[in-house]
């Protein structure tokens, strides 16, 4: 994850660059800042590349052949930015100054100039010549196979989308929220079924985001398999995006806890699926599947489980699905007092689980969904 961390800090420096570039004068501390820490990276990946490329075709911005979705906020204003300035390319040299780099923040940035009246020594822009915007943007750069991290950044938008509904509740928009469940959509289409291949691709040091996103592939995965139209698996997965939001209301120090939970505790964090729900309830989600997968997705088929619910209640599949990719996911998963299991393990002990804990019906669908 270095490498891609290291890229997308030119990307998003050059984004916020840009930006203040855009509201400052040169003089101005921040432009000043902010122009020194994104030079320091561009010598860096120079020095060890000679000449550094990125791309920005469609709603990608690619560098150094690692696609990235401009999922966040900053890197989205810079995809647009440089679509409304005819960008399509720019490479830096090795040997870039600081002058260079900062005529070129202010040229993009202020829109007013042609680049024509400069002579750039160590930077190269322009259009990338009789490309179609549907073909793979890396193919452009490189011929080397496709990483696809089109989640990257997903992790970021969703703790603060986490953060935003438990503490504002109503109001919030969920619109973050949709657009990571269609680059969820977009990314398996690329990547096929690939569904353990995408789930390594996210973390963040929060385990309820990592494992929200996890959760969110697996399910979006499973409907589709299922042949669900493409509007209800977009509510699905966001559904399966929220499910755990509850959690954000239990104390980090019960969540995060290492040895056994007491009653007590354990207690605690079984009313996230109640507490999620009641959120939900004061949020405009489009629909009510998120407040009931919040609500249901602890149930077992055979009703245990919690919370408490009469037998025969009809459980929603969008639940059920939920519930199989959570305890996947969960076993799937390093915690600090668990080790992560293979997938054969993690498949083994869930098959116990078929008819009982899994309705069994989804749960072939999800066997023969990993292949
Ligand atoms: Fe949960
Ligand atoms: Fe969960």
């Amino acid at each position: 994850m270095k490498r891609q961390q290291e890229l997308i800090g030119v990307l998003l420096d050059l984004g916020l660059s840009i930006q203040a570039s855009s509201v400052y004068p040169e003089s101005h501390q921040r432009v000043q800042e902010l122009l020194a820490r994104l030079h320091n990276r561009l010598q860096a990946e120079t020095g060890r590349l000679n000449v550094l490329h990125i791309g920005f075709l469609g709603d990608h911005a690619v560098i150094d052949e690692f696609p990235f979705l401009g999922l966040n906020p900053t890197l989205d204003r810079l995809i647009r930015k440089m679509r409304e300035r005819g960008i399509e390319k720019i490479s830096f040299r090795e040997g870039i100054t600081p002058g260079e780099l900062k005529r070129f923040v202010y040229f993009v940035g202020g829109g007013r100039e042609s680049g024509a009246e400069h002579r750039w020594e160590c930077i190269n822009y322009g259009k990338i010549q009789g490309v179609s915007e549907d073909e793979a943007p890396m193919s452009v750069l490189s011929s080397q196979p496709s990483r696809s991290h089109v989640l990257l950044g997903a992790t970021d938008v969703l703790k603060n989308l986490l953060l935003s509904m438990a503490g504002e509740g109503k109001g919030t928009k969920v619109s973050e929220g949709r657009d990571i469940v269609a680059a969820v959509m977009k990314g398996l289409r690329k990547e096929g079924m690939l569904i353990d291949t995408l789930i390594r691709l996210q973390s963040h040091d929060d385990y309820t985001v990592t494992h929200s996103l996890n959760v969110c592939v697996i399910v979006v995965a499973q409907a589709v398999h299922a042949g669900f139209p493409e509007a209800s698996v977009q509510e699905i997965g966001l559904a399966a995006l929220l499910h755990d939001i509850g959690k954000e209301m239990i104390p980090a120090h019960i969540l995060n806890k290492k040895g056994r939970l007491d009653t007590e505790e354990f207690e605690r964090i079984a009313e996230h699926p109640v507490i999620g729900a009641k959120l939900l309830r004061k949020i405009e989600c489009g629909s009510d599947l998120p407040m009931i997968v919040s609500f249901e997705h602890h149930i077992k088929y055979d009703r245990s489980g919690y919370p408490d619910v009469m037998f025969g209640e009809a459980i929603h599949p969008a639940s059920y699905m939920t519930q199989i990719a959570d305890v996947y996911d969960a076993l799937r998963t390093y915690r600090p007092y668990r080790k992560s299991l293979e997938r054969e393990t993690a498949v083994s002990i869930m098959k116990e689980g078929r008819g009982t804990e899994f309705e069994p019906k989804l749960f072939d669908d999800f066997l023969d969904l990993l292949g």
